[in-house]
């Protein structure tokens, strides 16, 4: 039997002029209060239909996945900034180019990638955190994880012996591509004038240094003919069912895509999570002390992490709180329907995931921090796609292992040696750019447990 048609509640222009000043405060806050108001369905003007329902999310994400693209914003603006890699593109070459991927990031080879990771982990703890105990000095959590995700995840990629200053350069080319990407998402009307006054331009010519720099190294490391246990490493055994490898452009631009997807997300879900330990000193301490009764003083490893489940529900809890990818949006191939929900073809629709956390019908009192939420038992009572930090469907995060086994590192090394203290009288909002931030970082002050370590 058909569905009866639902007549999906539209946001007229001008009620929509009308929310504007509140849409520039918090758009999250804005799209949650619409939502709330029309039981997770929405068309707004431009035709995007929004929605925080598990159901309708999973049928677009997985279900019927195959009549949904990424969004003309990637397809044009993200693609024309950071390449064709696995995130920005769709069809047969994403999935050729998925199929061949995954392999390198299964647990069994991240074996290698987590040596460089402690590593990189260890230096950040003896070279600037403990100095910035010893000094007693404010640091900003946000700015501080971006620095140290983007290290781990650019020496993964490239190994150790990656320069720093390249790193720096490569990270200031993309962090001004997102700028960009934001801006003529927010005002497309303005790109013609940064292409006028020269800020496309420039950004052209840091791009263009920061393939050189990442070609080069590729080429290098072809003629060394060494083997190196990084993800490139991976990227270049790579091969493809007729047994060809990628060319260059291709290790290029899914290196790029590593980098971009893998730095921001694990950073600000980090900064979060030590914001609410701060804030829930009770659960702070059980995380210490099941840290400290599993591994002691020993270093974490991909195997001892597995047993560290108390951590492990204090950071699932963390990113459904703070869903650092709050948007999951799509592009409709031909006009499809669900539950008579009519969904038209070339009209986006998009997964409001931080609605989705948040949402009473999934979560009881979800406002409230509350790792139990994520045991065993309670996480067999959790309605499929009610959840979705690293998205769902054959999309999902390609580098969530990778980013859960980094995370749990960062929280196992760091509990044990420092505590971070809320610096007094900031009132912490989050501002949605790319990825679910706060407004103006995250201030505090570095403690060393034992002050004679
Ligand atoms: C807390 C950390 C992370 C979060 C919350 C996160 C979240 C996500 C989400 C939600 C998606 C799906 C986007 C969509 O469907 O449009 C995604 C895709 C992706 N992520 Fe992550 N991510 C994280 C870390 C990483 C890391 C560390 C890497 C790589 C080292 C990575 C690489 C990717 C790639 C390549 C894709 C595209 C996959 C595809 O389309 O096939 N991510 N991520």
């Amino acid at each position: 039997m058909e569905n009866p048609e639902v007549n999906v509640p539209k946001m007229g222009l001008l009620a929509f002029l009308r929310k504007l000043p509140s849409m520039n405060r918090n758009l999250i806050l804005f799209f949650k209060e619409i939502l709330d108001q029309n039981d997770g369905l929405i068309k707004l003007p431009n035709k995007l239909t929004l929605t925080d329902d598990a159901e309708l999310i999973r049928y677009f994400l997985q279900k019927n996945n195959s009549n949904y693209i990424k969004t003309s914003l990637v397809r044009t603006f993200v693609r024309d900034q950071i390449g064709d890699g696995l995130f920005t593109s769709d069809g047969k070459y994403w999935l050729k180019q998925r199929r061949a991927i995954q392999a390198g990031f299964h647990k069994k080879k991240l074996v290698g990638i987590s040596k460089i990771m402690l590593d990189e982990i260890n230096q950040y703890m003896d070279n600037i955190l403990d100095v910035y105990a010893e000094t007693n000095q404010e640091i900003d959590l946000e700015k501080e994880m971006t620095y140290l995700a983007s290290k781990v995840v650019s020496k993964s990629l490239f190994g150790q012996e990656f320069d720093n200053e390249k790193i720096d350069v490569i990270d200031d080319s993309i962090a001004k591509a997102n700028e960009y990407i934001v801006a003529v998402a927010k005002q497309p009307f303005l790109k013609p004038w940064y292409h006028l006054n020269g800020a496309y331009k420039h950004i052209v010519k840091q791009k263009n240094i920061r393939d050189k720099f990442i070609l080069d190294f590729i080429e290098e490391r072809k003629k060394s003919g060494e083997s190196k246990d990084d993800l490139l490493g991976m990227l270049l055994d790579t091969e493809y069912e007729d047994g060809s490898k990628m060319t260059n452009k291709q290790l290029l631009d899914e290196s790029i895509i590593l980098i971009v997807a893998g730095n921001k997300t694990s950073a600000v879900t980090m900064a979060w999570l030590f914001y609410l330990l701060a804030k829930h000193p009770g659960i702070e301490e059980k995380v210490l002390q099941s840290v400290t009764e599993i591994l002691g003083d020993e270093e974490p490893s991909i195997e001892s992490i597995r047993s560290l489940t108390y951590p492990l529900q204090v950071l699932e809890e963390t990113m459904r709180m703070y869903p650092v990818v709050w948007l999951i949006d799509r592009e409709p191939v031909e006009d499809d329907e669900f539950s008579g929900i009519k969904i038209k073809k070339g009209e986006d629709i998009a997964a409001f995931v931080y609605g989705l956390h948040h949402n009473p019908k999934y979560w009881k009192d979800p406002e409230c921090f509350d790792p139990e939420r994520f045991t065993p038992e309670n996480k067999k009572e959790q309605v499929p796609f009610s959840y979705l930090p690293f998205g769902g469907g054959p999309r999902i995060c390609i580098g969530k292992n990778f980013a859960i086994m980094e995370m749990q590192f960062i929280l196992a090394m760091f509990i044990r040696r420092y505590k971070f203290v809320l610096s007094p009288g900031q009132n912490i909002g989050f501002k949605p750019l790319l990825t679910l931030s706060p407004t103006n970082g995250i201030k505090v002050r570095v403690q060393k447990r034992n002050p004679a370590s």
